[in-house]
């Protein structure tokens, strides 16, 4: 008994011997570290929530840049957060240290959207994802997707040229989700993208309105369409496996994957992700092809050059009776240059979540474990330092390579956007057929900004679209 209880003593004392020094340096760490960034926190609980969400965020943000600089703290939505708005804050985030920082979204659209889907997760189950989705939607792959995406396009024009006002923004959505529908499933039966086309539309509706469990609030019903996704999505694989089809989409890859141990996906995994993939192509590119129709209807001069880049290349395919091919589409820069600046001007993703998983020192501020991190790509975007005059519109200042990150419309990092190339590819072929054949004209002065969450022109850009007839060229 004695020896035991003298083998305790000796353990405390040298454990308390040894972790002494050891508290006191963690201590002087703490102290080190102690920094906060600049910034207010607002009000109890609710934070700034209100003073972001009750205005155009853009000032917001640039007036807090203002007063605190490149850093500072905040507290929206329940969270403290810090908010990033310089390049190389953006990817000390996102790429140098991105192992401190995991994505964080809320709970209730993180069960909407499916929980197994790729961008909730990290390591080595993001990155097996990840590599499937990449091939799916890589350059190789969707250059054969070129001329299914172009029925698409055209199909859509015609129906819009009846003369009646459209929502430009929900016409717009159409198309992003009928392409997004051909990466996934290649060719799919009618009767199942109708089924997806229906019930999506109900999930959408309720993804941000107010999450309750309540029947028949817009939140539980979409909850229960999406229920249905998951069953749709299911009844395609079961087919496919009857059919013993090897189709190389994004379907195929998911149901053909295996682990290093043999270990394939589930059901619900594969269904997730391609609900995910749906939800992130669909609203991203619809928005940025409405602000395309706005940016070139508010400049008749650059319209007219654009116009004339794509009537040059319809005429080699003979007035429009080839196809257009895909390296046709690699070669329009002024398009390209277009597109560019419209992502710069939209800034559709204005800024993105990480939440630190250890507390994190950056340029001597703390950034404690648990709080929300911000890089702001809006911020970026429109800093004069890196794009002068940046409230106007001008293509031409693509003509030079932007400086290293300071233009991130698809983020960076191991979450980049995989659809990158999907996105510009169907903006290309879309703008080809709208300005070779179309005319289009926007009803009413439109100059506010929407968010839904993603900025849209307001009322999402009436507009009346018409065939443009032989002698109006
Ligand atoms: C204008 C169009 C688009 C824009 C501006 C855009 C932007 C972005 C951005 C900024 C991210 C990174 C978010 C973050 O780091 O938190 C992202 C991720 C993602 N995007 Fe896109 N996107 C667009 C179109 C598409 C399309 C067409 C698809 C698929 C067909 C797609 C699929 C994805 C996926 C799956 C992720 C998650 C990647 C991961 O977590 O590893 N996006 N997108
Ligand atoms: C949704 O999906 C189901 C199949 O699960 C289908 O029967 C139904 O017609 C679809 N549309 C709506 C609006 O529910």
């Amino acid at each position: 008994m004695e020896t035991i209880s003298i083998v305790i003593y000796i353990c405390i004392l040298l454990s308390t011997l040894f972790s002494y020094p050891l508290i006191k340096k963690q201590k002087k760490k703490h102290e080190r570290l102690v920094k906060l960034p600049p910034g207010s926190m607002g009000w109890p609980l609710i934070g700034e929530t209100l003073q972001l969400y009750s205005q155009d965020p853009e000032v917001f943000f640039t007036a807090k840049q203002k007063r605190y600089g490149e850093i500072f703290k905040s507290h929206i939505l329940g969270c403290p957060c810090v908010m990033l708005a310089s390049p190389e804050a953006a990817r000390f985030v996102l790429v140098s240290h991105a192992h401190l920082f995991r994505p964080t979204y809320p709970k209730s659209k993180e069960k909407m959207i499916g929980p197994s889907a790729l961008f909730f997760h990290q390591g080595s189950y993001h990155s097996h994802l990840r590599k499937l989705v990449q091939s799916s939607l890589s350059p190789e792959t969707i250059r054969k997707l070129a001329p299914d995406i172009e029925a698409i396009a055209i199909s859509a024009l015609d129906s819009w040229a009846s003369g009646q006002v459209v929502n430009s923004f929900h016409e717009m959505k159409k198309f992003s989700f009928d392409v997004g529908i051909l990466s996934i499933f290649g060719r799919l039966d009618d009767k199942y993208r109708e089924k997806l086309k229906e019930n999506y539309s109900i999930v959408d509706k309720g993804y941000n309105s107010f999450p309750t469990n309540i029947p028949g609030t817009p939140y539980a019903k979409a909850l229960e369409a999406r229920k249905r996704l998951s069953e749709i999505v299911n009844e395609i694989i079961c087919e496919r496996e009857e059919k013993k089809l090897l189709d190389k989409d994004l379907l195929g890859y998911l149901m053909n994957f295996k682990d290093e141990r043999g270990q394939v996906l589930t059901k619900d995994q594969i269904a997730d992700n391609i609900i995910g993939v749906l939800f992130a192509a669909q609203d991203t590119t619809a928005s940025l092809l409405t602000w395309i129709l706005k940016y070139l209807h508010d400049d008749r001069i650059l319209l007219e050059a654009v116009k004339a880049e794509q009537k040059t290349i319809y005429e080699v395919n003979d007035g429009g009776k080839r196809p257009l091919t895909w390296s046709q589409t690699r070669k329009m820069p002024l398009t390209y240059r277009v597109i560019l600046e419209s992502f710069r001007m939209a800034s559709i993703i204005s800024f993105t979540f990480r939440e630190a998983v250890v507390d994190v020192e950056y340029k001597g501020y703390l950034i404690p474990k648990g709080w929300k991190v911000m890089p702001l790509f809006r911020n970026i975007h429109h800093n004069p330092e890196f794009f002068p005059d940046p409230q106007n519109f001008d293509p031409s200042r693509f003509k030079v390579a932007p400086k290293p990150n300071t233009f991130m419309p698809f983020g960076k990092g191991e979450h980049s956007c995989p659809g990158n190339e999907l996105a510009k590819l169907e903006t290309l072929i879309l703008i080809h057929h709208l300005l070779t054949k179309f005319k289009w004209e926007v009803v009413g002065s439109q100059n506010g900004i929407q968010y839904g969450p993603f900025p849209v022109p307001q009322r999402g850009l009436p507009a009346k679209f018409w065939k443009e007839s032989k002698h109006d060229v």
